[in-house]
C-alpha cells in the first residue's frame, strides 16, 4: 500500500439490516469506485446506532455484524481498505469531548439532519443526551482519518459542513492558520486537520418503487440486494405508471425511466437513450418490456453479491467477519492514535503518549 493515495473516510449507522437499491446507487457503487484511487476507511458507526437503540444492545450486535457482511457481498475489500469499528477507536471518543468545545450548543441543535431525524423517528422532547452529541462524534469520526473526501449521501451534508467548520476552527485556534487561508491550504498551513469535503453520489436520491417517495425500507418500496430474482422482477412489474399503451408517449422523468437512468445509463448509455427516445415518443416501447430489462440488469448486478452474502450466513462466514472486524480495528488504530496526538499536542495536552492495540 503506498502512503501518497489520498484518503477518505465514510460510514454507515447500523440501525437496521438489508442494503437496498438505493443504497446501492446513493453510496456502495461510489465507496467500490474509489476503492483503487484512495485509501479507504469504512466505519461502522456502532456506537451511535446506541442513540436510538440504546434498549437493543443485541439487535445493533446482529446489525453490526450485518454491514460488514453486507460490505463484504458488494465487494468493498478489507486488504483494500479499512473497515473501522467506532467502539474500539478510544481515539474517536476522545476527539468528541475535545471537538465539542470549539461547536455552539446552538448550532448543534439547528442542525438540519439532526433536526430531520427528530420528526421523522417522532423523538419529540425525549431523545437522550448523545442523540444531538452524535452530530459531533461524526466530526471526530471523519477527523480522526484526516480524509480529504467523505463520500456520503446528500442528507449527510450538514454533518460534513459542521465537521468543517470545526476543523477550521481547530486549526485557527490551536495550530496557527491565518484567518484568511483557504480551506484547501490549511493543512500546508500547518493545520493538524485536512479540510474535508462531501461528496455525493451519482444518484443522491433513488425513488422508491411507489414513485413517489425516496426508496426505504421502512416505507416498504425497497428493492434488496438479496432478493430473489423472482421477487426482483415481481417488485418491478407492480409498478404503475398510469401509462395506458405503448404507444402514449410515457413521461420522461417517471419511476422506470430514473431506474433505466440509474442502472442501465452507467453500463449502457446508448440502450438507455434508446429506450427513452421510444419510451418518450410512444414508439411502441411498453412499461412491461421495460421493467422486464430493468429486471434482467438488475438481477445481473445483484446475483453475485446475493451468493457472497449466503456464504457469509455460515460459521465460517461469522468468524471472516470477526477477522475481518479485529483486522481494521488494528490498522484504524494506528492511524487514529496518531491524529489524536498531533491535535493533543497542538493544544499543550502532550504530557505523555500512550499505547493503544
Ligand atoms: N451518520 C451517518 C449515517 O447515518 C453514518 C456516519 C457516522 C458517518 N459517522 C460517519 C458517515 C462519518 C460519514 C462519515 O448515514
Amino acid at each position: 500500500m503506498t502512503t501518497t493515495k489520498p484518503r477518505i473516510l465514510t460510514g454507515d449507522t447500523p440501525t437496521s439490516t438489508g442494503l437496498h437499491l438505493g443504497h446501492f446507487v446513493g453510496s456502495i457503487e461510489n465507496r467500490l469506485a474509489l476503492q483503487d484511487q484512495y485509501e479507504c476507511y469504512f466505519l461502522i458507526a456502532n456506537v451511535h446506532a446506541f442513540t436510538t437503540l440504546a434498549d437493543k444492545p443485541s439487535d445493533i450486535r446482529a446489525n453490526t455484524m450485518g454491514i460488514v457482511k453486507d460490505w463484504l457481498a458488494v465487494g468493498l475489500d478489507p486488504s483494500r481498505s479499512t473497515f473501522v469499528l467506532q467502539s474500539e477507536i478510544p481515539a474517536i471518543a476522545e476527539l468528541t469531548f475535545l471537538l465539542a468545545m470549539l461547536i455552539p450548543f446552538n448550532k448543534v441543535m439547528r442542525n438540519p439532519t439532526l433536526k430531520t431525524e427528530m420528526t421523522t423517528k417522532d423523538m419529540g422532547e425525549t431523545y437522550p443526551f448523545g442523540f444531538p452529541m452524535y452530530a459531533v462524534g461524526q466530526c471526530a469520526d471523519i477527523l480522526a482519518f484526516r480524509p480529504e473526501l467523505v463520500p456520503v449521501g446528500e442528507d449527510q451534508e450538514a454533518h460534513i459542513e459542521m465537521c468543517r467548520d470545526v476543523a477550521l476552527k481547530f486549526n485557527q485556534l490551536y495550530c496557527g492558520v491565518n484567518n484568511r487561508t483557504p480551506p484547501s491550504e490549511h493543512h500546508k498551513a500547518g493545520g493538524v486537520f485536512p479540510i474535508p469535503s462531501a461528496k455525493i453520489g451519482r444518484v443522491g436520491r433513488l425513488i422508491g418503487l411507489d414513485g413517489v417517495q425516496k426508496m426505504s425500507k421502512s416505507l416498504g418500496n425497497a428493492i434488496f440486494l438479496y432478493d430473489s430474482p423472482k421477487d426482483v422482477q415481481k417488485k418491478l412489474n407492480r409498478i404503475t405508471t398510469g401509462r395506458q399503451s405503448p404507444t402514449e408517449p410515457g413521461d420522461a422523468n417517471n419511476v422506470l425511466m430514473q431506474y433505466v437512468d440509474a442502472f442501465i445509463a452507467g453500463k449502457d448509455p446508448a440502450r438507455a437513450a434508446e429506450i427513452k427516445r421510444r419510451y418518450t415518443t410512444g414508439d411502441n416501447l411498453g412499461d412491461g418490456h421495460v421493467k422486464q430489462e430493468l429486471g434482467e440488469v438488475i438481477n445481473a448486478l445483484i446475483d453475485p453479491m446475493r451468493a457472497r452474502r449466503a456464504e457469509l450466513e455460515t460459521p465460517a462466514g461469522e468468524e471472516r467477519v470477526l477477522g475481518v472486524i479485529r483486522d481494521g480495528i488494528r490498522k484504524a488504530n494506528i492511524i487514529a492514535e496518531e491524529t489524536l496526538h498531533l491535535a493533543k499536542k497542538a493544544m499543550g495536552l502532550d504530557f505523555g503518549r500512550r499505547t493503544v492495540g
